[in-house]
């Protein structure tokens, strides 16, 4: 499906027919509303209006558009701020939030969350039923702190619940360390600074997480109480895909746990935005593979740019077949749905910059054909799509826990958790096609290889779980900076890989931050480290070397720098350096040849990123291209054209240029 984000509050009813008729024209199949305005829907307290709304949603249904409706909660009104300036978030230097944009309200606040439970209650209890109302939002892009006593109450509590008793806190933050030792769990603060007990820092983030499910939760289940499971219940993610330097990156990028946070929805929702500059295929489609696996099951892209943002240095344009491009790629990692922000230019209010399909004047502007056609193509190729989804007989690690761990101590400047997460998913996903990234305690049954870069964070179950895997025969690449630390964010007393090193036979004997990169070679191969680089030290006889580093520090030269070891079927690797790319696919293309993982499509060419969906009995293949040149496809059998009907055996794709091939599953 292709939807919109349509905003009928901000326009006179009489303009909502000819916006809906556009749209109808464009083949959008759905219009995701209610967002933002709780000023419509409650101009006063308690004087609920949502007459327009039920009004809207028959406007909608006449011309054949199915509604997603929002709950408006992340921009609460003004006289709601003014009756409960309480509810306003506190801030980390003590002052309050302002009116006038969004999320400025405190979700932990026990009356905003009544207000906000109240208005939601109203429509759910009006829309619950309605058949043209097929899912809701809850709030919009969630994720939030506050510093008020009252949340650092409900921290401590959290707390209690989590240790039971002070003397165990104090052990497991070793609050020895600075005289930090507490006799009364109300002494325990707000992590101030991003240098306090990183045990207190870990246990800040995961409560933040969890107090934010619980927000999204509480509006769920009153959703869930008057709407039929017919309405798919869902919130949009806010996900920053770019890639990040040492100089752009900070830890507060990864704020939430969103294993946590998106835990109790029917589906996955986020919203992708390239921003400035052009799509990475590669970073959008980690991005949408770490999307898939919060729920392993295929989700929705609930909002992307029509071309551009506003919110950039400079908002250049995606170019002509790009937004199209960007759209198919998410298609072929598991979306079934994309979503514009936004259809229409408000005539004011803080985004007046930002792309549209129609612009302020209610005529299409250049984009709108462009989506018409990926609408119309995404229409047409539904029924072979239905009920697919992408399989991965791989799988990459993704914790954040160690994420921030690692974020909040770097230790060497160019180590950023996000990087290392990607410089396995590329090299895995340029080699396989087909990448599942899940959460360290996930079930790994279904993967012949599994990767953990830099899980840093490594608790016990975790470790369980990753030992099991490779005694029943899987085979289980650990990277750099893997078992320092516990689930309190404490270190391990054994060396690294913590709980993981009598198992792979080997440890780490020292971590180096690196000034300049350093050679590694072995097993015929020969590269360099950069960035970070951990000594091994060989326990058992049976552990095969595959690395060793060059000359550099003293401390490192002639040492391992990865090692092997097989563990009956199974098998287990430690890899504790940054690699270079072609280093790291070297070494990658022998364990997936040796687990036999077979690749979605052998020999594609560079630029081409292929997607296969399976499902009842056929399969559908989705090949973008992103390069600047051309390229040409051979296809592993015949394969029918779902967008230029046909049969197929080799396609040619033009930069930006898009192919849907269906065959039977064999
Ligand atoms: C999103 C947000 C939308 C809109 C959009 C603009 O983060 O959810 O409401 O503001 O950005 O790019």
């Amino acid at each position: 499906m292709v939807g919109v984000a349509w905003y009928p509050e901000q326009w006179p009813e009489a303009r909502w027919d000819a916006d809906l008729a556009l749209m109808q024209a464009a083949h959008v199949s759905f219009v995701r509303i209610g967002e933002f305005a709780w000023s419509t829907l409650e101009p006063r307290e308690g004087v609920y209006q949502l007459d327009w709304l039920e009004r809207a949603v028959r406007a909608a249904e006449r011309h054949h558009i199915a509604v997603v409706l929002g709950t408006p909660t992340a921009a609460p009104p003004a006289w709601l701020t003014s009756a409960y300036p309480e509810t306003l978030r506190t801030l980390r230097d003590g002052s309050r939030a302002k009116h006038g944009g969004r999320h400025q309200a405190d979700n932990f606040n026990p009356r905003f969350r009544a207000l906000a439970g109240a208005l939601v209650e109203r429509m759910a209890a009006r829309f619950g039923g309605d058949p043209n109302v097929i899912g809701w939002q809850v709030d919009n892009e969630p994720g939030s702190d506050d510093f008020s006593a009252g949340t650092r109450t409900q921290f401590q509590d959290w707390l209690r619940h989590r240790y039971g008793t002070l003397d165990a806190l104090n052990v497991r933050w070793t609050t020895a360390y600075w005289s930090q030792t507490y006799s009364d769990w109300k002494q325990i603060p707000f992590p101030e600074t991003r240098d306090a007990n990183p045990g207190l820092m870990l246990a800040w983030r995961q409560f933040l997480s969890d107090a934010d499910r619980s927000y999204l939760r509480g509006q769920r289940d009153v959703i869930r109480a008057h709407a039929g499971p017919r309405q798919r219940i869902t919130t949009n993610l806010w996900i920053d895909a770019r890639a990040k330097t040492a100089e752009t990156y900070s830890p507060d990028a990864d704020a939430e746990d969103l294993y946590t946070l998106n835990a109790d929805f029917d589906f996955a929702s986020w919203d992708e935005y390239v921003g400035i500059g052009h799509f990475d295929p590669a970073r959008m489609g980690l991005t949408h593979d770490v999307v898939r696996g919060l729920l392993h099951r295929d989700f929705w892209v609930m909002e992307t740019q029509p071309g551009t943002v506003n919110w950039s240095d400079n908002n250049n344009s995606l170019d002509k077949g790009e937004v199209r491009a960007l759209a198919w790629h998410a298609v072929g990692h598991g979306a079934d749905a994309v979503a514009y922000w936004q259809w229409r230019s408000a005539l004011n209010g803080q985004e007046q910059y930002h792309g549209v399909l129609v612009g302020a004047d209610g005529t299409p502007v250049p984009v709108y054909d462009e989506v018409a056609q990926v609408a119309g193509e995404f229409a047409r190729t539904a029924p072979a799509l239905a009920g697919t989804s992408v399989a991965a007989s791989v799988a990459v690690l993704n914790d954040y826990s160690s994420r921030w761990a690692i974020g909040w101590q770097r230790f060497a400047r160019d180590f950023i958790p996000a990087n290392a997460l990607f410089d396995y998913y590329q090299p895995l996903h340029d080699l396989t096609h087909a990448v599942d990234v899940v959460a360290a305690g996930a079930p790994l049954d279904r993967y012949k290889l599994v990767v953990a870069p830099a899980l840093d964070v490594l608790t016990p179950a975790a470790a369980d779980n990753l030992a099991a895997y490779v005694r029943a025969g899987g085979s289980l690449v650990l990277g750099a900076r893997t078992g320092l630390k516990d689930g309190d964010n404490g270190l391990w007393p054994e060396r690294q890989p913590g709980p993981l090193a009598a198992l792979l036979g080997a440890r780490v004997a020292q971590w180096y931050a690196l000034e300049r990169p350093v050679p590694v070679a072995g097993s015929g191969r020969a590269g360099q480290a950069s960035t970070w680089a951990e000594r091994l030290d060989v326990l058992a006889s049976d552990v095969e070397v595959l690395l060793r580093y060059g000359a550099s520090n003293g401390w490192l030269d002639g040492q391992p720098a990865a090692v092997t070891r097989r563990v009956g079927k199974g098998r287990i690797t430690y890899v504790g350096a940054t690699l270079d790319p072609a280093l790291t696919a070297a070494l990658l293309r022998r364990l997936i040849t040796e687990s036999g993982v077979a690749p979605v499509l052998p020999g594609l060419p560079d630029g081409v990123d292929a997607g296969l969906r399976e499902g009842g009995g056929h399969k559908v293949l989705i090949l973008t291209n992103t390069a600047a040149d051309p390229r040409r496809v051979t296809l592993p059998g015949p394969m029918r054209d779902l967008l230029d009907p046909g049969e197929r055996r080799v396609v040619t794709l033009p930069r930006y240029g898009v192919a849907v091939l269906e065959a039977d599953a064999k």
